[in-house]
């Protein structure tokens, strides 16, 4: 039963200079109970750093302390177990967890929130919550870093056409490309570990907006709690939701990486290109074509990236008009945190798991490879090297290409007499121009020769091995 004042006015924890419950309707609006019930165990430290704090500076007495801390135990486990009953009326997770707390060890319950608001304990919660979110984020990403630079070695010798404007234009190593992936995967973990610095930063002590009037120690309550510094500003300790924007920003970006590489698992397993084909267990049929088998997993990972950067947008629209310090519409950040962190966690698993199931069909990404004259950057080369000036080697290389499409031949196909019709540079060791010959060459740091694709892939390895 919560407490209800004795001239028989609000029932709510807040309810002393009220004379009527709120409507019902005004609950259910200002209600958010139902999502936030997920910080519990967050608010529950939280509290208990609060009271140990208090009793050791002679806040409240240590007595109470006790009842609080076995209170907010009990309470916990019962949340744990799904025995809680939580209350729409009891308008969110700090309200609930203090209100069943008073019922059960009465004044020391009521003394809990000496010293403290909802607004700087619901900063504290979610830093909390988006403090471990952050963790989780980027241990993913170290695993499905792990996967990609597996995949790479597995895949040495898979041969690709690489692509400008989805147009074929050079050879390169599916290891190279699937690195590249692997790269932007390293400064999306980099991101969250720097979230996660940022959001490491205790607002409890700040109060409603202008700090507290008891001789509260900040500095024990950080150290409970794990946090690296306190906040400096007390109005901006209660009102920043900066770390939940930094948190949305690097999982946009992340998003929006997953997409792309869900991009090309679509295309590499489609007819048109065929260079991959899915596993059974990460592909889905069709109600209606007995045939299909569609890439459902890379879709929804692909399309899963719109709601994560509409998170974002929200978070940063829900802050741009509110004047300091605290203002009720910050208890919209946590829907679309919770959103986010859920679903670019589970694209995380997913793709990491899918990615090593797929398998490439080398020979046609060695065909796809060279065709379409793929080569004919080499061939321009080659003359270069020769000294002709590349301008003037790329035009004769031009002109042959222009001239192979009219006979319908291949560089293949071309003698040494053809080639020097284009160009007089030309001697017979221009036929030993390959894809063989065109992957060593590009042996460059960051380059796709099979030498260095091998050497940045083990780099990679070494650094992930360096992290966590
Ligand atoms: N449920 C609220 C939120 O999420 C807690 C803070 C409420 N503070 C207040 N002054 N009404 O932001």
């Amino acid at each position: 039963m919560t407490q209800t004042s004795s001239d028989g006015g609000s029932s709510k924890l807040w309810g002393g200079r009220f004379s009527g419950e709120t409507d019902a309707l005004v609950d259910q609006f200002n209600a958010s109970i139902d999502f936030d019930r997920r910080l519990y165990r967050e608010d529950i430290a939280g509290s208990i750093a609060h009271a140990t704090m208090l009793a050791r500076q002679g806040v409240i007495p240590e007595a109470d302390r006790d009842a609080i801390v076995a209170g907010l135990q009990q309470i916990e486990a019962e949340i744990d177990a799904g025995a809680f009953v939580f209350r729409l009326d009891r308008e969110d997770i700090h309200l609930n967890i203090e209100a069943v707390l008073i019922e059960r060890i009465g004044d020391a319950g009521r003394r809990l929130h000496t010293g403290r608001s909802r607004n700087d304990q619901v900063a504290t919660d979610t830093r909390l919550f988006v403090r471990a979110a952050c963790d989780e984020t980027a241990g993913l990403l170290r695993l499905l870093r792990r996967a990609l630079i597996d995949l790479a070695e597995r895949e040495a010798g898979t041969v690709i056409p690489g692509y400008t404007h989805l147009q074929r234009a050079q050879p390169i190593l599916l290891a190279h490309h699937l690195l590249a992936y692997e790269a932007m995967f390293t400064r999306d973990t980099e991101r969250f570990v720097q979230a996660r610095a940022r959001a490491n930063v205790l607002p409890l002590g700040a109060g409603a907006l202008a700090g507290v009037t008891y001789p509260i120690d900040r500095e024990f309550v950080a150290k409970q709690l794990g946090f690296e510094a306190i906040s400096t500003n007390s109005l901006d300790a209660v009102s920043d939701r900066d770390f939940i924007v930094d948190y949305h920003s690097a999982a946009a970006l992340t998003a929006v990486h997953l997409s792309r590489l869900a991009e090309e698992v679509i295309l590499w397993t489609s007819a048109e290109f065929g260079f991959a084909r899915m596993d059974d267990r990460y592909s889905t049929g069709s109600s209606i074509m007995p045939q299909k088998k569609n890439p459902d997993v890379a879709e929804l990972a692909r399309g899963k990236s719109a709601r994560v950067i509409g998170n974002l947008v929200q978070a940063l629209t829900m802050l741009k008009g509110q004047p300091l310090a605290y203002n009720k519409d910050n208890q919209e950040d946590k829907e679309s945190l919770f959103d986010s962190v859920d679903t670019i966690l589970i694209t995380l698993r997913v793709v990491t798991a899918m990615m090593p199931t797929m398998t490439f069909d080398a020979a046609r990404g060695r065909t796809a490879a060279i065709a379409n004259f793929a080569l004919a950057t080499d061939v321009a080369d080659y003359l270069a090297k020769k000294g002709v000036p590349f301008r003037e080697a790329h035009e004769a290389v031009g002109s042959l290409v222009a001239r192979c499409e009219r006979e319908g031949r291949t560089f293949e196909d071309l003698t040494l007499e053809d080639y020097r019709q284009a160009h007089a540079a030309f001697d017979a060791d221009v036929l030993a121009i390959d894809l063989e010959a065109s992957l060593a060459a590009r042996d460059v740091p960051g380059g796709t020769a099979p030498n260095r694709v091998a050497e940045a892939r083990e780099a990679a390895r070494a650094r992930l091995a360096t992290e966590a």
